[in-house]
């Protein structure tokens, strides 16, 4: 089969095109025939090498983090899905990546994909989705007629989070850049501060919770604004910040969370649930084919992607 690697950490130039074995189907496991993977950011740390300690350092290594696909066959162990149906995931894995023709996946990850939703669509939303519903629902616990800021509001996890804080009857807050002020309105946003023209400094208001996608606004800068009891998620979880915050948080009013999204087939149902009956809507989607995977990378490293850029697969 088909599938992206690299043999050293480094910039998307050294993702090529190579040959490989299929895998087997583990017990637990689904084999799924891959039609659409999204390109996310952690898809460059793994690869550059900023999180060996998580992915390991063995080559080669394959990137990719979600997928859309088929399944080709079901793990003996596995119930409730059948060869044929269309499904999409979220593994969780920094070791095993998704970028190839075929995968073996947990089947505890996937999801079946609605029949309203394609191949490129379910693969853009099944990260994203996942962890926009976990920080607003799990670790935010974001209440009607709360006031929130998303910072990074027009990327793939920021539209989400829009969407779903505004479906939880908050009012939303979002900055963006001046291409984004248009569509984080058009995805729920009751006011946009345009980030290249007003500092986020300079917002008076005070927020219940304070979503930063960007990873460019620290806690201690975000602090200022927070209601005295507010919650500030951010979504760079590291060992140090996840024992800090651990350790600090009962001794002050004002808690710093931080997002660690899991691997959920409830929660995939569920997103694929809100977008079947339109309570949600997609990010915008930019879609590549597998042999420009490197060019897809390179275009979500160098920003200002507004949405999620998706690879597709020749089984497409
Ligand atoms: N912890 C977890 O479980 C988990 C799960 C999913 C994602 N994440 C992380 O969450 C982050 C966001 O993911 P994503 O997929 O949404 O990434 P993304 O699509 O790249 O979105 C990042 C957003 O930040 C904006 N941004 C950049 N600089 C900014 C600034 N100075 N001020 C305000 N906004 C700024 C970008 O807008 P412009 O490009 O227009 O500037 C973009 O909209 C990533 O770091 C990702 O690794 C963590």
């Amino acid at each position: 089969m088909n599938a992206i690697t690299y043999s050293h950490f480094g910039g998307p130039d050294v993702l090529k095109l190579t040959r490989s074995e299929s895998p087997r189907v583990g017990s637990l496991d689904l084999l799924v025939r891959v039609r659409a993977v999204s390109v996310n950011p952690l898809d460059g740390k793994i690869r550059r090498g900023e999180l060996r300690l998580l992915s390991g350092a063995r080559f080669p290594k394959t990137p990719g983090i979600d997928f859309a696909g088929v399944v080709e066959a079901v793990g003996a162990k596995v119930t409730g899905f059948a060869v044929g149906d269309r499904v999409f995931g979220y593994p969780g894995s920094m070791r095993k990546g998704t970028l190839s023709e075929v995968v073996s996946v947990p089947a505890a990850s996937a999801a079946k994909i609605p029949r309203g939703l394609d191949d490129v669509g379910a693969a853009s939303v099944a990260m994203v989705g996942l962890a926009a519903l976990q920080a607003i629902r799990d670790v935010a616990h974001v209440a009607p007629k709360e006031r929130v800021l998303v910072n990074g509001a027009t990327g793939g996890v920021g539209l989400m989070l829009l969407q779903l804080a505004r479906l939880r009857g908050a009012h939303v807050t979002a900055v963006a850049s001046t291409k984004g002020v248009p569509v984080a309105h058009q995805f729920g946003a009751d006011d946009v501060v345009d980030y290249r023209s007003e500092s986020i400094a300079d917002i008076r208001e005070r927020f219940d919770v304070v979503f930063d996608t960007s990873t460019k606004l620290p806690f201690s800068a975000a602090r200022r604004l927070l209601e005295p009891r507010g919650r500030y998620v951010g979504f760079e979880p590291s060992p140090l910040s996840l024992i800090g915050s651990a350790l600090l948080n009962p001794f002050r009013r004002q808690k710093h969370l931080i997002l660690v999204a899991k691997p959920s087939a409830a929660d995939l149902a569920e997103i694929g649930r809100m977008i079947d009956a339109h309570e949600v809507v997609l990010p915008p989607e930019e879609a590549f084919d597998l042999p420009d995977a490197a060019r897809a990378f390179e275009r979500v490293e160098r920003g200002g992607v507004i949405g999620k850029v998706v690879i597709r697969l020749p089984n497409a």
